[in-house]
């Protein structure tokens, strides 16, 4: 089976290939394949972006696609950065920038508690006749004072998951892939694609999942 990924994010991508790690999936993404095409990120909701980044990218290449969208929401900040994660200090802003407003914003907060939200959107060709399918993972945790680590991206460094006393970018790779809200996300995923793999390769009909 092949599986389009529709991002371009170098860092997503590695742990998004990581979690699915099945031998047997060819697994791509759109910086293989096209790696100029904007996807405008103008929902209003984590599953509206991880749709239609999903279904534009299947309906130019006509493979299965996983689009997915993640939020970083704070409690003390009424849910902020959300869907505006990637761009929370600016269009352009680096992970860098985006720690940094987003400690400014909390100094002197108590409430730190946070979570990820990762929305994964499957989308089908259309002769396999299988609506868009979507999944969601939450990791709950806190955002530190002072950014700890080296390992992940983006808000990493300042999040640090429940039960744990490490940020998620002073964690090796892969335990954060175990318990991360994209991991949660892409085990339901990967059950979904496994089931549908072996139902189309019983009645042999894998031909058109490739
Ligand atoms: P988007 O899903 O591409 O819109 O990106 C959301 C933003 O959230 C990214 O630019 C990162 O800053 C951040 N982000 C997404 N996933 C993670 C993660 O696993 N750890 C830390 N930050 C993340």
């Amino acid at each position: 089976m092949k599986l389009l990924i529709a991002s371009r994010n170098s860092d997503k991508i590695k742990e998004i290939k990581m979690i699915i790690n099945r031998l047997d999936w060819e697994i791509l993404s759109l910086s293989e394949i096209a790696p100029d095409l904007e996807i405008i990120e103008d929902g209003k909701t984590l599953e509206e972006n991880a749709r239609k980044k999903a279904e534009i990218v299947m309906a130019k290449f006509g493979l299965i696609t996983l689009g997915e969208d993640t939020g970083l929401e704070v409690d003390a900040l009424q849910g902020q950065p959300g869907i505006y994660s990637a761009r929370f200090a600016g269009e352009k802003a680096t992970y860098q920038e985006n720690v940094k407003k987003l400690l400014e914003l909390l100094n002197g907060i108590k409430n730190r508690t946070a979570r990820f939200r990762c929305v994964c959107a499957l989308a089908f060709p259309n002769n396999l006749n299988i609506p868009t399918q979507i999944f969601e993972g939450i990791c709950q945790g806190v955002i530190i004072e002072t950014p700890k680590g080296n390992s992940g991206f983006g808000y990493d460094p300042v999040f640090m998951p429940e039960g744990y006393e490490k940020t998620f970018a002073e964690l090796p790779i892969e335990e954060k892939n175990k318990i991360s809200h994209r991991a949660k996300a892409l085990l339901k995923v990967k059950e979904f694609l496994q089931k549908i793999d072996t139902q189309f390769h019983k009645i042999g009909y894998s031909k058109d999942l490739s």
